[in-house]
């Protein structure tokens, strides 16, 4: 098992990565809080894979143990579901001291995260993340949130889970597609830190897609890594935390002009780094390799590199509702080179346009 951890002064934690962990839970947060009881909230699916084994190492450690099952889909991120879970937890008689477990990927995570700020001012949670991206990026570094009827992620609260528990074998009955989508994720972490695992990646994709265990152990270790440096030097994004939105930017921007119906997230960023080193390259901050390399990468990870038909100006205007942008300025990650990168304040409508 690898033990990471993430300082945050008082907001600190752990993130133990490793396989059959799931089973264990309970264990590892016996070292870290005095549950009065466990809440584990979940879907049905995922109940069912998972539900009881994780449930029976909380019980064996003494603690009143539920589940409560929301449905699947990000559909689910919003605030009727959170006030679902509020009337639960009330009827449990959850107090201050109940801990909630976040069983699943990123809308489970971000929902329980969300309820957990929120429940009698804030009581503690833990991520136990069942998807690659949620293992990799979601589960760690506190941002909780669920989605408006005029845009995602619009309510919300930076709110530190007090343990991550990464279990690598829940990644066996991940589907292809949402398995590659985190990877998309992995290679943004190679782009923006590290070209070591760029390269790790360029290596070894082949191993990767078959969940080689030991690659996998490898890849999600130092994606977590880099994303607690980042979150530790910037928690609440006042600038530096950006950087973990490398190819978020037109990624955003595709997925809501494509209604959400043509990508998953994961493979959307992937079109969005694709473009964003495109957009690097044009703007004179790379060589045309750093994104023929990138392109390859994804490619060989089975990932789209494609912008859809879009219509630019349709693209240019979402670009305006990104959370970066401030007063109108369309802001941007762009890569110097492989592992390094800088944020761009300001880029132009025309520079943008030459790679749409
Ligand atoms: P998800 O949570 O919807 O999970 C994808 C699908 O996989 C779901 O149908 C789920 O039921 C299923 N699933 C999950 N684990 C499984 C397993 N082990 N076996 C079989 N099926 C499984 O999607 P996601 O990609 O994990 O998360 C996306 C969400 O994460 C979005 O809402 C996004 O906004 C959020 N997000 C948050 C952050 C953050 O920092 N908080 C970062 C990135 C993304
Ligand atoms: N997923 C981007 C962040 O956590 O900041």
């Amino acid at each position: 098992m690898q033990r990471l951890s993430i300082d945050l002064g008082e907001r600190s934690y752990d993130i133990l990565i490793g396989s059959g962990l799931r089973k264990r839970a309970g264990e590892f947060l016996k070292a870290v809080l005095k549950p009065s009881r466990i809440v584990i909230i979940t879907h049905p699916s995922i109940n069912d894979l998972y539900g009881e084994e994780v449930a029976e190492n909380f019980v064996a450690q003494g603690w009143a143990t539920d589940i409560i099952e929301v449905p699947e889909g990000e559909s689910s991120k919003n605030l009727g579901q959170a006030e679902k879970i509020y009337d639960h937890l009330l009827e449990l008689n959850c107090d201050r001291k109940s801990v909630l477990v976040a069983l699943g990927g990123g809308v489970i995570g971000d929902l329980v995260g969300f309820v957990a700020a929120t429940y009698q001012r804030g009581i503690p949670f833990v991520q136990v993340p069942t998807t690659l991206l949620s293992q990799v990026d979601s589960s760690v570094g506190g941002k909780t949130a669920v989605n408006h009827p005029k845009g995602k992620n619009m309510i919300g609260a930076f709110y530190q889970p007090r343990l991550v528990v990464a279990d690598l074998e829940t990644l066996r009955t991940l589907p292809q597609k949402e398995y590659r989508a985190g990877l998309a994720e992995i290679v943004k972490y190679g782009v923006i830190a590290d070209a070591r695992l760029f390269e790790f990646l360029e290596t070894n994709y082949k191993k990767i897609l078959n969940l080689d265990s030991e690659c996998l152990s490898h890849i999600i270790e130092v994606s977590c890594a880099i994303k607690a440096r980042v979150v530790e030097k910037d928690e609440k994004e006042s600038h530096y935390r950006m950087i973990l939105n490398f190819g978020h930017t037109f990624g955003h921007a595709i997925e809501s002009l494509t209604r959400y119906s043509q990508f998953i997230h994961g493979e959307a960023v992937s079109i969005g780094m694709v473009r964003a080193a495109q957009l690097s390259h044009s703007m004179g901050k790379c060589t045309e390799e750093v994104s023929k390399r990138l392109q390859a990468l994804l490619k060989n990870l089975g990932l789209p590199v494609d912008m859809p038909e879009l219509d630019s100006a349709a693209v240019i205007e979402s670009l305006y509702h990104d959370k970066k942008t401030m007063n109108r300025k369309i802001r941007f990650i762009l890569v110097n080179e492989i592992g390094s990168i800088e944020i761009v304040d300001q880029v132009s409508e025309a520079e943008i346009l030459k790679v749409l």
